[in-house]
């Protein structure tokens, strides 16, 4: 099994950056399955449904989210009956949404888990337990199992993978918008990466128009995140080949901008 995961995909440059490459990527890497982060789709901010099903359109065949998931009120009204999406698995069981699901690829059953990290991010459960908990529910089915880790610090993110490797598939890490450089398949036979990046307006910061971040550094006061609607773009992403028992093979990264253009 080919995973191509896709990290953040931030307001309508990330949308139409991945319209722009997502064709190319899939008759270039020829992934069994496509997994975005769609956290930040609508405005930066949440995901509304008809953004939701215009990427199922654009061949996204599921989608994780992360701490802005509640972002877009309308979530509300469609995330129960998303089949093709999860948000973090640690939140509340008042939150609406489910943190796993299991979705046929061929002949093959792939579970999806999202969980968020509590270091430096808003409150929730311990997401070490949880996947404790979701990674024996998914082995009942399946072991092929992929994690989006939403987090914020490196070392929660690392703690993860180790703390994974051997009995899930893949960790990857999202939320900090900014790719690392530690792809590898750790010595249990998980992927895993830190960071996967994000997708959005390149000549920002984090896909957010820089001019009031660095505004609010200089004053401390608050400011209006704006999300730009164009300029150029950069994708971000990871492929991630799995072996018949659903072990890591490899991982490899895909960053897409003007200084690294896809060939
Ligand atoms: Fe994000
Ligand atoms: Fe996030």
């Amino acid at each position: 099994m080919r995973i191509l995961f896709i990290g953040d995909i931030v307001g309508k440059v990330g949308r139409q950056t991945l319209e722009t490459y997502l064709p190319k990527l899939k008759q270039h890497y020829r992934p069994t399955v496509t997994i975005v982060n769609a956290e930040n789709a609508a405005h930066g901010k949440g995901l509304t449904e008809k953004i939701y099903k215009q990427l199922l359109r654009q061949g996204v065949d599921f989608m994780t989210m992360g701490n802005h998931t509640y972002g877009q009120r309308e979530i509300y009204d469609f995330i129960d009956d998303a089949s093709r999406l999860v948000r973090p698995a640690n939140f509340p069981s008042e939150a609406p949404g489910v943190g796993m699901r299991v979705i046929n690829i061929n002949d093959k059953k792939l579970a999806v888990i999202n969980l968020q990290g509590r270091s430096f991010m808003p409150m929730s459960d311990d997401p070490f337990k949880t996947a404790d908990q979701l990674i024996t529910q998914a082995k009942k089915e399946t072991d092929f199992i992929f994690v989006d880790f939403h987090a914020e610090t490196t070392s929660e993110k690392y703690a993860m993978g180790w703390y994974l490797d051997g009995r899930v598939s893949a960790v990857v890490g999202t939320h900090t918008h900014i790719q690392t450089s530690d792809e590898r398949v750790l010595t249990h036979e998980t992927a895993y990466i830190t960071d996967v990046g994000m997708t959005g307006y390149y000549d920002g910061i984090l896909g957010i128009n820089k001019d009031e971040v660095i505004k609010r550094f200089i004053t401390s006061l608050p400011q209006r995140h704006v999300v730009p609607d164009e300029g150029r773009g950069i994708l971000s992403g990871v492929i991630i080949d799995l072996k018949s028992d659903g072990t890591a093979k490899s991982i490899s990264r895909i960053l897409i901008n003007d200084d690294h253009p896809f060939s």
